[in-house]
């Protein structure tokens, strides 16, 4: 798509004395849209960028709200001019109120101070150990499928989201399946609703008021803290030995100073990564096998290449780069669910993108979503095609299912081992396919994009 004569006079003037610098909705096509956007926010995301084109300016004085969707400007907020864009934005607020200052939402010198001491909990061993716990979560999936009578019919996208939980725990937590462990998990992800719940609400009451809701999120939030600070009491017990999950590389990171996370420190990002590394698992393997269900051609090619590689065992670390096939399907799935489907930044100083004049204070709203889908760098656009994935021809300056520049998924390499070895071993022993009448499910966004009722598959084994 064209990029918007954004430096011609707006129409729409101002919005309370913030001017207009790029196109969009004025206010009265935007009260009118207000049952859409809640209604389906991925097609009034899609509507508005095909009515405005890559700069869209929503008719909003504080702070000015900008959609931006084109590949150089999105290249430029992200990567080339990324320290004057910060994350102080509502998405990254509300999340906070769960994950604390974690890598995720903290910004300039103490997440950069924090994400280099939280790296070396993602190095080559992370990795390796990861394979492991797929396997194992794999195998009790397994367990549960094939003790269904045959030809029934199971929600695949409920499957997904128990297994990437359970290959998070165990790579946070190693094989300690205490009573904490479990419990910080159900705690932050009920937490989460809260604030997802909250985030759907345009007039949210303020987080002391005790509302029901408020009253749940710090109900979450102490049953979090308390099993945190027993399971660090409980590390610091045996602290000689050799670390052997990510908790413990957490505990033992520090820098060049010598000082290391302090516990709040701990705290969040333990929380972090359960918020960031389970559900947006979950959603891309669920919508890998909604694709697949429905494309029998790629579901065979995936077949064959687990069939090649695995010959019907349970996947390790070594299998991985051998599965090429299974890794395109998952970049094709990340490219049309991406599971981030909406990415926020607040601007530091003013700035120009795509010719648009963008004052300081602006919200910027970046939609992999979008950008997935622009005609310019993808062609056949919505078409699944996990091909695209294999040749060297693919752009990726317009892929950004983990975001790009310093603020790239630290998580990225995580999720293509767990994701490949999940797809390559289901498809090895099962074949998925949609009872008679069902097809794509809706996509709701959400923190991630969903599937609407679920992911219902019959799973045949083969
Ligand atoms: C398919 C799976 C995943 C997707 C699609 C995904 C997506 C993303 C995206 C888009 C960002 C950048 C956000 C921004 O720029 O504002 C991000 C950051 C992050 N992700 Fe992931 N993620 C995935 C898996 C994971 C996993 C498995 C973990 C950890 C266990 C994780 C942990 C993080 C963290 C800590 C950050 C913040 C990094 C920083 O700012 O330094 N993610 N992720």
């Amino acid at each position: 798509m064209a990029a918007a004569a954004a430096k011609q006079p707006d129409p729409r003037g101002s919005f309370l004395g913030t001017p207009a610098t790029a196109p969009g909705p004025d206010g009265r096509a935007m009260l009118r849209a207000f049952g859409s956007i809640r209604r389906d926010p991925l097609a009034y995301l899609a509507s508005t960028w095909r009515s405005y084109g890559d700069i869209v300016q929503f008719p909003i004085p504080r702070p000015p709200s900008y959609l931006v969707s084109d590949p150089d400007a999105v290249r430029r907020v992200l990567v080339g001019n990324a320290r004057a864009y910060g994350k102080s934005t509502i998405q990254y607020r509300a999340l906070s109120l769960v994950t604390g200052e974690g890598l995720l939402v903290a910004d300039t010198e103490p997440w950069r101070r924090q994400r280099r001491l939280v790296q070396p909990a993602f190095h080559h061993e992370t990795l390796e150990a990861i394979a492991g716990h797929t396997a194992v979560a794999l195998r009790r999936m397994f367990d549960g499928w094939d003790a269904l009578p045959p030809g029934s019919v199971t929600d695949v996208d409920a499957s997904m989201m128990h297994a990437a939980l359970e290959v998070v725990g165990h790579a946070l937590f190693g094989t300690d399946l205490s009573a904490d462990a479990q419990r910080l998990a159900s705690a932050t992800l009920s937490a989460l609703e809260v604030v997802i719940a909250r985030a759907r609400v345009p007039l949210t009451p303020p987080a002391w008021l005790p509302t029901p809701n408020n009253r749940k999120l710090a109900r979450s939030v102490r049953s979090l803290d308390g099993a945190v600070a027993r399971m660090l009491a409980e590390r610091r017990a045996r602290r000689d030995e050799v670390p052997a999950d990510m908790l413990d590389l957490l505990l033992a990171s520090r820098d060049e100073s010598g000082q290391g996370l302090s516990r709040q420190e701990v705290r969040d990002q333990v929380v972090t990564f359960i918020v960031a590394g389970h559900e947006t698992v979950a959603s891309a393997l669920s919508w890998s096998w909604a694709l697949i269900a429905g494309h029998p051609d790629a579901q065979t090619r995936l077949q064959e290449e687990a069939d090649a590689v695995l010959g019907g065992r349970l996947p390790g670390f070594s299998d991985y780069e051998r599965l090429p096939y299974a890794r395109a399907v998952l970049d094709e799935a990340l490219r049309l669910f991406p599971p981030a489907w909406l990415v926020t930044r607040s601007a530091r100083e003013a700035d120009v993108l795509a010719g648009a004049d963008i004052p300081a204070g602006a919200l910027i709203i970046l939609s992999p979503w979008i950008v997935h889908r622009q005609p310019s760098a993808w062609g056949d656009p919505v078409e699944f095609r996990p091909e695209r994935f294999l040749g060297a021809s693919v752009d990726r300056s317009s892929f950004i299912p983990f975001g790009a520049g310093p603020r790239m998924c630290i998580g990225r390499d995580f999720a293509y081992v767990e994701g490949a070895l999940m797809l390559a071993a289901i498809a090895g022993r099962y074949e998925l396919s949609y009872p008679p009448g069902c097809g794509l499910p809706h996509a709701e966004p959400q923190v991630t994009i969903r599937p609407v009722g679920g992911l219902p598959l019959r799973v045949r084994r083969r």
